[in-house]
């Protein structure tokens, strides 16, 4: 039988140069444990972890720890130090040994206070190991701050017990662009598993009707501005301080033009979980329509912009990018700004003939191409419906009607 137990601010010798020795002194460096290596060769880079080693034959004067690890594989030094072991005091493990070991390494995981050590006995360190990192990723990733303030909190005396912020957690789901079929197995299997899930005007109905759990609407409302950001997050952060688990349906991948990084870090900053989810973005869907957004010989590179920026206020900086030969441009947020992309590009001299697809809830049941050119852009926009994206380049004649 064992118990398991840390142990304080004990010194270990640790004998032997090679391998095994090696990973034994990672191991103790990493746990802040005080040692000395004796090995008669170093073959190792064990001086990386360790600034006290002595090349020598081990001998029963070099024993001053308590605690030995034998690391040589040499049988004849496991006989020496069993030996020993009749007069002196010490715990002894013999590494790959577990007859004659006095205790055993455990598979660690180490997050600032919380130590986790799983031990087979002896029996079996790879199967440790593997439940140690099973157990890895199901840790929250704010353990250690969490337990952080739990110790400053203790060190005043005072015992929160509270554990709210470890069992809540935000998913930021990547929803795609609106068939359902294309959110991916992650995202689907996380909003089954939400107690809440918050969705805008960009997501669809088949989406939503996956959602079992409790659905916010956080969007535009008619004849109202959407909420702000700020409105958003406090929505978020009252939910995430009741334990629950929250699911932020967003369209597309969350990171691109979604302002995901501004719900994760606002979110982050209170010492709450979260998780991003990617997901398929309107920009490199229309592959759904057989349109590429590069091919050999047509389009070598794309990129993808905004034409909305912060305030309402239009953004062009991209402009230049038509002149690139072997180049598509994704303009997301573009449709009512139509007019000014058009005359831009006119002005900079892009031929009034080049290509430009306008589309329209890519990958939905109402999803609609519109194939025209710069000259014609305005007024199909104004047709157009929204959400809608406008891709620039010669790929757009490769679209087959
Ligand atoms: C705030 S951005 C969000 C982009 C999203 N994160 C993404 O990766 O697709 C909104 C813009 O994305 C585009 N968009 C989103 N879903 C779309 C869809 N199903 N069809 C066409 N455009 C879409 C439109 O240009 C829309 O104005």
């Amino acid at each position: 039988m064992s118990l398991p137990i840390l142990i304080k601010n004990q010194k270990v010798l640790l004998i032997g140069g090679g391998k095994v020795a090696l990973q034994k002194a990672k191991v103790l460096k990493e746990n802040k444990i005080e040692f000395r290596v004796v090995a008669k060769e170093i073959l190792a880079n064990i001086s990386e972890f360790c600034d006290d080693i002595i090349v020598k034959e081990f001998e029963e004067n070099d024993l001053k720890e308590s605690i030995v690890i034998d690391a040589t594989g040499n049988e004849e030094i496991t006989k020496k130090l069993l030996e020993l072991k009749k007069t002196k005091n010490f715990l002894l493990n013999v590494v790959d040994k577990p007859k004659f070991c006095d205790f055993y390494f455990m598979a660690l995981i180490n997050r600032g206070d919380l130590k986790i050590g799983v031990s087979s006995n002896g029996a079996s360190p790879s199967v440790a190991q593997f439940i140690r990192d099973e157990i890895k990723k199901i840790l929250p990733e704010n353990i250690e701050e969490v337990l952080k303030e739990k110790k400053e909190l203790r060190q005043k005396g005072i015992i929160d017990k509270n554990l709210t912020k470890l069992k809540s957690k935000l998913f930021l789901i990547g929803a795609g662009p609106g068939d359902a079929e294309l959110l991916t197995i992650k995202a689907l299997k996380t909003i089954k598993k939400c107690d809440v899930i918050l969705y805008d005007h960009l997501i669809s109905e088949e989406i939503l009707e996956l959602v079992e759990c409790e659905k916010v609407y956080v969007g535009k409302e008619k004849g109202k501005h959407s909420k702000k950001q700020e409105e958003i997050n406090e929505i978020i952060l009252d939910y995430l301080k009741k334990g629950k688990v929250v699911g932020r349906l967003k369209s597309g991948d969350p990171f691109i033009f979604g302002r995901g990084y501004e719900e994760l870090e606002a979110i982050t900053k209170e010492g709450f979980n979260v998780e991003l989810i990617p997901g398929i973005s309107s920009a490199t869907a229309i592959s759904h329509l057989n349109l590429p957004i590069t091919s050999r010989g047509v389009s070598k590179s794309f990129s993808v912009h905004s034409a909305h920026l912060r305030g309402n206020r239009v953004n062009l900086d991209w402009i230049e990018e038509l002149k690139k030969e072997n180049h598509t441009v994704v303009v997301l947020m573009g449709l009512s700004r139509a007019g000014h992309i058009a005359k831009k590009a006119l002005e900079i001299g892009i031929d009034e003939n080049y290509p430009v697809a306008i589309i329209s809830n890519i990958t939905r049941k109402n999803q609609k191409i519109i194939k025209t050119d710069i000259k014609n852009l305005v007024q199909h926009a104004k047709k157009a419906e929204k959400p809608a994206i406008l891709v620039f380049g010669r790929v757009v004649d490769l679209k087959k009607f």
